[in-house]
């Protein structure tokens, strides 16, 4: 009661003071021109490569090609891998995207920016909610454009745009590094697609009925105690608005998304509302081909960050692609995905960029095996011999994601590093092949896997890593020294559906409904058994004991090294607030970018895919 009576109290004070922000010039200080990106000066000597980051949405493991994926088809992301090398242990640091993006961008696991979700929503939830990526952060752009990069952002955020008011943008992109945003500053989601399908009817399916049930015996109480003369006239409209209003505004916000979620954003601009998927990943790479094409003239490095709509549902496709793979509106998704890939790595080709380029393709977190639509088909990733999926903190399918890195000439083509890596190591490697140091006065919880990546070592940099679901810690990773060796325990694990592995739309971190905790915990041999298919006896020989022994101590160091910051998921963080609602027409909120009206792509014939 209380969170509805604050939400609807803040509601009506906004109304009556007008204090709902059209969208905003942008502070000054802030503009950077989009058109001509930036145009700082590189000062170093040392040779400093273009990086392309592209990072798919629930992308699983299995997925692609490269993985062993014989029928669906990913030319595109394979050639990466065969140019370059292929991670087969490459971890998400959270299997769910905010936190993973927060995590990957920073190089620290999310609880150290308070990027680590303690209930129910696990994911920046609104475009007006007030959490993000806190602006003492030091994300990976910010290191590049001191190097004197360029940098753009392409595709999706989803971590926060406003604190205080809508137009303040303390978590924009621009304001984390970028020198250029072109896309989602939420997400994609399925309530997008129109069809009726929503994240909360798949997470809470009886949520209509309870919301109607709560609104009708509300109302009934209510005239009932006015009947009774139980209350004065004032007293029965309040009760009334009470039992009504709340509930009609939560269901409003959380059942019709769209209108207060779908945007697109240019720079500090909102352009486009709701969004338009016709081409939306057409247009996605048309921006990206102009952004390659204007730096590839500049003689100044730069860094893009193509981060895709693409697997994440609502799987809206091109009719190109569409019944076009073996694997359903899925599958069509993913073979778009890697056709857009493609139109990429052809463009660098064609601009001469090939052999000044490192590129380096990932997912967030693995497949979402819960992801069902409305009839019935399979809409979420595959996560080969991996176990459980997106969501689930310490699971294997959760945490590894299909990825790849080229870079011609420098990277040993074919090369496959089988060893623990992290997408948090992205940030400390950078670091290490631009020769600038890393942030200092934190921890950085990523290690530098240049070595590994060029062959001069064979061993991970990491001991232990931990796998957070939420704030706690539901498994770890052990990679022992001088050995051939990577062990994981699971304190605690989903408890799923029986026959299936996974839970009702999503696994939660908590409560022992969904969650079984594990004393002893459960240890699992990677090297010889990475399915986890056989629990080693802990007792059966004190080396085991030994293992844990060790991971005790590690995670008791890794919590003493936690210092308490601000939760970017606190109840005015998370919470949909009318004030920070992004509005590109008031009071209509309805646009669209008219760069692409009409818009058509120019299809040629793209390798695999004419
Ligand atoms: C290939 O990917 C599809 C789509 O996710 C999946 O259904 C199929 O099982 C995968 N095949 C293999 C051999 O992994
Ligand atoms: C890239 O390097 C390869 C091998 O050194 C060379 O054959 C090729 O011409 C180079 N391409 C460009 C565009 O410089
Ligand atoms: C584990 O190993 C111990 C010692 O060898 C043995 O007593 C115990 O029965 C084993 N437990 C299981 C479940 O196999
Ligand atoms: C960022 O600021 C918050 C709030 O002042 C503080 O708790 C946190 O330690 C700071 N983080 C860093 C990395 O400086
Ligand atoms: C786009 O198409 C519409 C309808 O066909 C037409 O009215 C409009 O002039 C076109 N716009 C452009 C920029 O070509
Ligand atoms: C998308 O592109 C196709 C052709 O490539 C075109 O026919 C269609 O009108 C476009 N849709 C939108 C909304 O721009």
């Amino acid at each position: 009661m209380w969170p509805e009576l604050i939400l609807i109290s803040v509601l009506l004070l906004s109304l009556v003071c007008g204090e709902v922000n059209v969208a905003h010039p942008n502070p000054s200080e802030h503009i950077i021109s989009a058109s001509t990106y930036s145009t700082t000066t590189t000062t170093s000597h040392t040779k400093r490569p273009n990086i392309i980051i592209m990072m798919a949405d629930d992308l699983g493991y299995g997925d692609v090609g490269m993985t062993g994926n014989d029928t669906i088809r990913t030319p595109n992301i394979d050639s990466i891998a065969t140019k370059g090398v292929k991670f087969t242990h490459h971890l998400a640091a959270s299997s769910v995207c905010s936190p993973s993006r927060a995590a990957f961008l920073t190089g620290r696991y999310p609880i150290r920016s308070g990027v680590a979700p303690s209930g129910l929503l696990r994911v920046m939830t609104f475009v007006a909610s007030a959490g993000g990526l806190p602006q003492n952060e030091t994300t990976m752009p910010e290191i590049l454009k001191e190097a004197g990069y360029s940098t753009a952002l392409i595709g999706k955020w989803h971590l926060g745009i406003n604190c205080e008011w809508q137009g303040d943008f303390c978590h924009h992109p621009l304001n984390h590094g970028f020198d250029y945003f072109y896309g989602l500053p939420l997400t994609n989601l399925k309530d997008f697609s129109g069809d009726g399908n929503t994240v909360m009817l798949m997470a809470k399916p009886n949520m209509n009925v309870g919301l109607g049930c709560t609104v009708l015996v509300g109302t009934l109480v209510t005239l009932l105690l006015r009947r009774k003369k139980l209350v004065h006239k004032a007293g029965f409209y309040a009760l009334l608005f009470l039992t009504t209003v709340p509930i009609g505004v939560f269901y409003l916000v959380m059942c019709d998304m769209t209108f207060i979620n779908s945007v697109i954003m240019r720079d500090f601009d909102y352009i486009e509302q709701p969004i338009r998927f016709d081409n939306l990943s057409q247009r996605l790479v048309s921006e990206a081909l102009e952004y390659l094409t204007a730096r590839s003239h500049s003689g100044q490095p730069f860094m893009l960050f193509m981060s895709f709509v693409q697997v994440h549902t609502y799987l809206h496709t091109a009719d190109r692609f569409k019944g076009r793979s073996r694997h359903g509106r899925y599958g069509d998704n993913v073979e778009e995905l890697d056709w857009c890939v493609g139109e990429l790595l052809k463009a660098v080709r064609r601009l001469g960029m090939q052999n000044d380029t490192l590129i380096y393709f990932t997912s967030d977190q693995g497949g979402h095996v819960e992801e069902r639509g409305l009839d019935g088909q399979r809409e979420g990733g595959w996560n080969g011999i991996f176990k459980g999926g997106k969501c689930m903190g310490g699971m294997e399918g959760a945490l590894r994601v299909p990825t790849a890195m080229m870079w011609p000439g420098v990277v040993p083509a074919g090369r496959v590093v089988h060893q623990p890596t992290s997408l948090m190591d992205v940030l400390p490697t950078l670091c290490h092949v631009l020769d600038v140091p890393l942030p200092a006065n934190r921890v950085i919880d990523g290690r530098n896997v240049w070595p590994l990546i060029t062959g001069r070592a064979d061993e991970t940099p990491h001991d232990v890593m931990f796998h957070y679901c939420g704030r706690d810690i539901h498994a770890a990773r052990y990679s022992p020294k001088d050995e051939n060796a990577v062990w994981k325990v699971h304190f605690a694990t989903p408890k799923w559906r029986a026959g299936t592995q996974g839970c009702d739309f999503v696994c939660p971190c908590y409560g022992s409904t969904w969650i079984q905790w594990h004393d002893p915990p459960l240890m699992f041999d990677l090297v010889s058994d990475p399915a986890e298919t056989t629990v080693v006896n802990v007792s059966s020989d004190a080396k085991y004991e030994a293992i844990l022994r060790h991971i005790d101590e590690a995670k008791l160091a890794h919590k003493q090294s936690l210092v308490e910051v601000e939760s970017q998921y606190s109840f005015y963080n998370t919470m949909w607030w009318p004030w920070l609602q992004p509005c590109c027409n008031y009071p209509w909120c309805d646009c669209h970018d008219e760069k692409y009206d009409n818009f058509s792509y120019p299809y040629t014939d793209n390798d695999a895919w004419s």
